[in-house]
């Protein structure tokens, strides 16, 4: 696939006889995970800088040739030479039904103007860092994950990632098992490494080793006993939250029953929240 459109918002240059294609990116690499998941790879524009943790606008040309862009989370951390998503497939979705079949050589649209809200500078310090995810809501925190810096801030990271079954998880769980393998992490932080990156995957329709919804977890003190914990408080805890609408208002109230108040980028304080998608009741 070769985008064979002006996809450039600048004003045009009414001397080019060509198109030119300044947003267009390669695809470097795909990989499905299963029918409704897919992460794939493309080349980074010199130009980007974002923060681990933001998101851009990507997509492909539509049948009209206007593009058709959506909002999509940066999962790679902001040190590494291509950009990484993880992406749902959405039935009929005007985006993903065509994003689905990208290959390696393909090109996408991709916009180079990174925003959002979940970005280590939102929050003030402390102890621990939450990552709390259901579904392709993991894609920032896969980019905060592989970033140095997160673990030179936070003594601990724990990522709660929680899907309906099992296979959705396998992307969240190889990338966290490379990372606790990593020889660089291990060598600039020690043996310890692993024992800082908490990692408590749970389904909610299918059998699994751990099992739950993460407001649930969390609000009966499940997962600080499993994981050895002390119980969630104002002064050690910071929590990042990314799901649907409902995931994030549900799990909004039981942080704030912990005693956090939400933060942003002008206003930093224990948590900050941002949606994984645009759905129903919005
Ligand atoms: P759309 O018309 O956009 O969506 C159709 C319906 O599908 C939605 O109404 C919703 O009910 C459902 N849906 C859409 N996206 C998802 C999803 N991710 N998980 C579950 N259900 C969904 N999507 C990703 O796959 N990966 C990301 O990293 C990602 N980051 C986002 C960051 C932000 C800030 C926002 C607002 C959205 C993000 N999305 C992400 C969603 C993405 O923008 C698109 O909605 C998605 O790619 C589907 O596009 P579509 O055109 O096929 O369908
Ligand atoms: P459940 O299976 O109990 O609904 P979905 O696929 O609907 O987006 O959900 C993804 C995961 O998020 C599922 O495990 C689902 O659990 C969980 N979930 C959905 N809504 C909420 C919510 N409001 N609070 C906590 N977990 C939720």
């Amino acid at each position: 696939m070769t985008l064979d459109i002006a996809v450039n918002d600048a004003a045009p240059a009414p001397n080019r006889e060509k198109p030119t294609l300044p947003d267009a990116q390669t695809v470097t690499a795909v990989k499905h995970w299963t029918d409704r998941l897919f992460s794939f790879r493309v080349t980074r524009p010199a130009s980007l800088r974002f923060r681990s943790g933001e998101f851009v606008m990507i997509g492909l040309p539509g049948d009209n040739g206007k593009p058709i862009l959506r909002a999509y989370s940066i999962a790679s951390p902001n040190w590494d030479e291509e950009l990484e998503f993880y992406s749902i497939k959405v039935p009929h979705g005007p985006l993903t039904s065509k994003l689905q079949h990208i290959k390696e050589g393909d090109q996408i649209i991709l916009r180079p103007k990174p925003v959002g809200t979940l970005v280590l500078d939102a929050l003030l310090p402390g102890k621990r860092l939450w990552f709390l995810a259901t579904g392709t809501g993991l894609a920032p925190f896969a980019s905060l994950m592989r970033d140095p810096e997160t673990f030179e801030r936070y003594e601990q990271v724990i990522m709660m990632h929680t899907c309906r079954t099992a296979d959705e998880l396998n992307y969240g769980r190889e990338l966290v098992e490379n990372l606790r393998n990593d020889e660089l992490l291990t060598e600039l932080y020690g043996d310890s490494f692993a024992e800082r990156l908490l990692y408590y995957p749970t389904t909610t329709r299918e059998e699994s080793p751990l099992m739950g919804r993460i407001t649930d977890n969390m609000t009966s003190g499940k997962v600080c006993a499993d994981l050895g914990l002390p119980p969630i408080n104002a002064q050690e805890d910071r929590a990042m939250i990314c799901g649907s609408l409902a995931f994030n208002v549900d799990v909004k109230a039981v942080l704030e029953g912990f005693g956090l108040h939400e933060g942003a980028n002008s206003e930093p304080r224990e948590f900050v929240v941002e949606k994984a998608f645009v759905g129903e009741g919005i």
